[in-house]
């Protein structure tokens, strides 16, 4: 069975494979016991997605000892003031069933809510013992600043979209040089990369799908844990299945190039940050 390799972060060591689980159809208890059965160790949820149930149930079926599982929630943009936020935290602990989170992340900036409350509210779910890790997601890279001069206690990673369509180079050189780990989300484009010739060519060669290649892609960044979500048990397992081949620097590079202008899924109006290009 494939296990990921971890990446660290000031003290967290974070499963570099990840399963998602943002759409309710989707990530029912058994697709979360059967991403545990084929060895993930990394469940990325969130308050907002409506999972969390569902989420805790499949950890529990799946026999997998809960201090072997790196779990992350989010607390939604709503609720970014101290009180909710504490609200959000408690209301996630219950929906999971468990009495702690490996990592709590802020889900999306919020213009209107002092960074400095938030991060204290933040720090103090760490400190209370409710979340063993902090970090945040959708941040650009000088709120990402802003935010960890603010946190009095570390953060350990940036969620943002990340996949070959979208050129995160400059997010991802920020995160390796403060020592934090990327969590690529959406790192399979949504579907998106289903009939590229590029990846399709490298998994023909590679005896690998073009989704490995992307994925293995991320992973050969050193610095990218990604939260691939499937609802197809073969389709999970082969997310996972990536350690067992290299993909060479000229199919990095070729990877790299397929970047493009309109890459980008995820940008809400009134709430996505000016992102760093
Ligand atoms: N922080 C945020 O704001 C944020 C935003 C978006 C997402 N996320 C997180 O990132 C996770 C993943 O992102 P995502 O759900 O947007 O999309 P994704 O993982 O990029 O793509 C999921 C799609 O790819 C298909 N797929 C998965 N594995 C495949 C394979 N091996 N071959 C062919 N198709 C495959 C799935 O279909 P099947 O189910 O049919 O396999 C599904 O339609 C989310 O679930 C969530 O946990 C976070």
């Amino acid at each position: 069975m494939p296990f990921a390799p971890k990446l660290t972060a000031h003290g967290a060591a974070i499963p570099a494979i990840g399963f998602g689980t943002s759409r309710v159809e989707d990530a029912r208890a058994e697709h979360v016991a059967t991403a545990l059965e084929a060895g993930y160790r990394h469940i990325d949820t969130a308050r907002k997605y409506g999972t969390e149930r569902a989420v805790g149930e499949g950890m529990r079926a799946s026999g997998v000892r809960r201090d072997d599982i790196f779990l992350c929630t989010k607390v939604s943009h709503e609720y970014l003031h101290g009180a909710d936020f504490a609200r959000s935290v408690d209301e996630s602990l219950v929906a999971l069933g468990v009495d702690y989170v490996d990592l709590l992340l802020v889900h999306w900036p919020e213009k209107n809510t002092p960074l400095a409350e938030t991060m204290g509210a933040l720090a103090k779910a760490k400190r209370q013992g409710l979340t063993r890790h902090i970090g945040v997601a959708n941040f650009n890279i000088a709120m990402l600043d802003d935010a960890m001069r603010l946190c009095p206690e570390p953060l350990v990673t940036l969620q943002v979209e990340c996949h070959p369509y979208l050129d995160q180079s400059k997010v991802i050189a920020a995160c390796r040089e403060r020592g934090l780990v990327l969590t690529a989300y959406s790192p399979l484009a949504r579907g998106r990369l289903k009939d590229d010739a590029v990846l399709a060519e490298i998994g023909r060669r590679t005896g690998k799908s073009f989704a490995q290649v992307a994925l293995r892609w991320l992973m050969q960044q050193k610095v990218i844990a990604a939260v691939p979500r499937s609802s197809n048990a073969a389709r999970i397992a082969q997310n996972i299945d990536l350690f067992d081949f290299e993909l060479s620097d000229d199919d990095m590079r070729r990877i790299g190039a397929l970047k493009r202008p309109n890459g980008r899924i995820a940008d809400p109006a009134g709430r996505a940050p000016k992102w760093d290009m």
